[in-house]
């Protein structure tokens, strides 16, 4: 295993990811994970991630120089080799400019890194600070036309730092300098795979959980679905899995969801209608956090009542992925929306959390999925978030507003199938803003809804494009909903990416 520092940046889980991508387990942890806890992970090596803040900040987040003596190679990327060569009393020089985009750099040839790669290569940058002098031990491995040190290594203790991101694409040689890093540096062996992933976490699961039962939150996404089937593997009939119908749900799901599950797999599942409840929780509410915290802390205690009624449970299992945890803000990480299997949880909760997946991306779900036998309709069921419909209906949530929601959501799904364009389009839903317009209709005028079509393609939900489906199709789209679904008389079509928008509209 390597273990990835987490110093703060929304990409630092790519980091993680690109060396489980290389074969070799990885995890990203809190910048101040004790010094024990790492000893007792005993990880093969250990990545410093970048970060936003300068090692001259106040309240900048830095690491037990402890680190230094464990005897394991390091990496240090961007803050992570500042802030290496800061603490080991080199000099770092705090710059007023950001450097940012593509630069070139000249490696040295005995440089570890790159053994095998080319010497010049195009890589990423994006820093402030700079380091100006390696600490002692240290020698310079490659320079830029702005940067004396763009990268320094102490060969006797296998330190390694680079000032720009070899985890993003555009460092052309990147991946093969982490592949250097984890083989030819650390000793690392590649046998880690998604089989191994599955083997380990039901071995997991069983050791945690014992002869205890475990209720699951199970919503028919993909995230839940795999979450169930793994820990149906582990511990068989100790798994309950409580199917909440929020009345936030798309149009047929909740019968498809208890027929996959219940019926196909035997599994036990109870399903509730709480339909009302979320509603009236809802009423009058709309700002969005608020929104989803309702939803959050409302599913926890249906769950915890009506666990209740079925019988004694110690743990609840939940779909958190990765994306999720970081976009509701960890130690370093800013907030960006609170997901809501994440921050709505109250605090007065009485299970234990086991959240198999939370480590990993979606497109690792799926094939997690794919290889526990979930069926492709599920594996590959496009992303729908915990809140449902609510955070696609903008501002207040009302029953007239999610139907308009549900059947244009319903007309959009079957047109993107028929046109063979759901595996290439990774997400596609409408959305409601809360906005009326004019238009005409058989020579009347009429004041309606206006109805958003949202359609994005992505790897992991992290970024995202707006997908470029053909006019037809679109057309086809919008002439049917404004036709079949009442009180809608204009359809637009969301041309942003993510960034600067996100994929939902709430
Ligand atoms: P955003 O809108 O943040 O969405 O760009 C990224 C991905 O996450 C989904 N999403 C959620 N999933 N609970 C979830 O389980 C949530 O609260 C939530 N909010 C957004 C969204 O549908 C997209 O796939």
């Amino acid at each position: 295993m390597v273990v990835v520092l987490d110093f703060g940046g929304q990409y630092n889980q790519l980091i993680a990811r690109r060396i489980r991508d290389l074969g070799v387990y990885s995890e990203l942890l809190p910048y101040n994970t004790s010094m024990e806890k790492l000893k007792e992970l005993n990880p093969k090596g250990i990545v410093f991630s970048g970060g936003p803040a300068s090692v001259y900040g106040e309240n900048s987040p830095i690491v037990d120089t402890a680190v230094y003596d464990l005897g394991i190679p390091i990496l240090g990327i961007c803050y992570g080799m500042q802030l290496m060569a800061h603490q080991l009393k080199g000099k770092v020089e705090r710059a007023h400019k950001r450097e940012y985009g593509k630069a070139i750099v000249n490696f040295n040839e005995n440089s570890q890194l790159v053994q095998g790669l080319e010497q010049l290569q195009q890589v990423w940058m994006s820093h402030s600070d700079l380091v100006l002098d390696p600490p002692a031990g240290f020698m310079i491995d490659a320079s830029t036309e702005h940067a004396p040190v763009a990268a320094m290594s102490h060969p006797e203790k296998q330190f390694f730092a680079v000032q720009f991101h070899p985890e993003v694409r555009h460092s052309v040689y990147g991946n093969d300098m982490i592949r250097n890093f984890l083989f030819e540096v650390c000793g690392c062996e590649g046998q880690w795979s998604m089989e191994t992933f599955i083997e380990d976490a039901i071995r997991e699961i069983q050791e945690r959980v014992g002869d205890r039962k475990v209720l699951c939150a199970l919503s028919g996404g993909v995230d839940s679905s795999v979450v169930a089937i793994l820990i149906h593997k582990a511990i068989g009939d100790q798994l309950t899995c409580m199917f909440i119908d929020h009345g936030l749900l798309r149009k047929g799901e909740a019968d498809s969801v208890m027929e996959t599950f219940s019926g196909k797999f035997d599994m036990n599942v109870v399903k509730i209608d709480a339909r009302e409840r979320f509603m009236s929780k809802l009423a009058g509410v709309s700002d969005p956090e608020q929104k989803r915290k309702i939803i959050g802390n409302e599913f926890i205690y249906v769950f915890d009542e009506e666990s209740v009624q079925i019988g004694e449970f110690d743990f609840l299992a939940q779909g958190t992925l990765y994306t999720d945890i970081v976009e509701s803000g960890t130690d370093t990480a800013q907030t960006i929306k609170s997901h809501h299997n994440v921050g709505g949880l109250p605090e007065d909760m009485r299970f234990e959390l086991i959240e198999p997946l939370n480590a990993l991306f979606k497109d690792e779900v799926r094939k997690v999925g794919e290889e526990c036998g979930l069926p492709a309709e599920i594996v590959w069921r496009q992303p729908f978030p915990g809140p449902g419909l609510a955070i696609r209906v903008l501002g207040e949530v009302t029953e007239e507003k999610l139907e308009i929601v549900r059947e244009s959501d319903a007309i959009l799904r079957e047109e993107i199938a028929k046109a063979g364009l759901d595996r290439e389009v990774w997400q596609y839903f409408t959305a409601l803003p809360n906005m009326k317009s004019v238009g005409v209709m058989g020579d009347a005028r009429t004041y309606s809804y206006t109805v958003g079509i949202r359609a994005v393609t992505s790897i992991d939900g992290m970024t995202a494009d707006w997908a470029r489906i053909p006019w037809e199709v679109l057309e086809k789209i919008s002439n049917r909903i404004v036709n079949e679904v009442d009180n809608v008389n204009r359809i637009v079509y969301d041309i942003t990416s993510k960034p600067p928008a996100t994929i939902e509209w709430e």
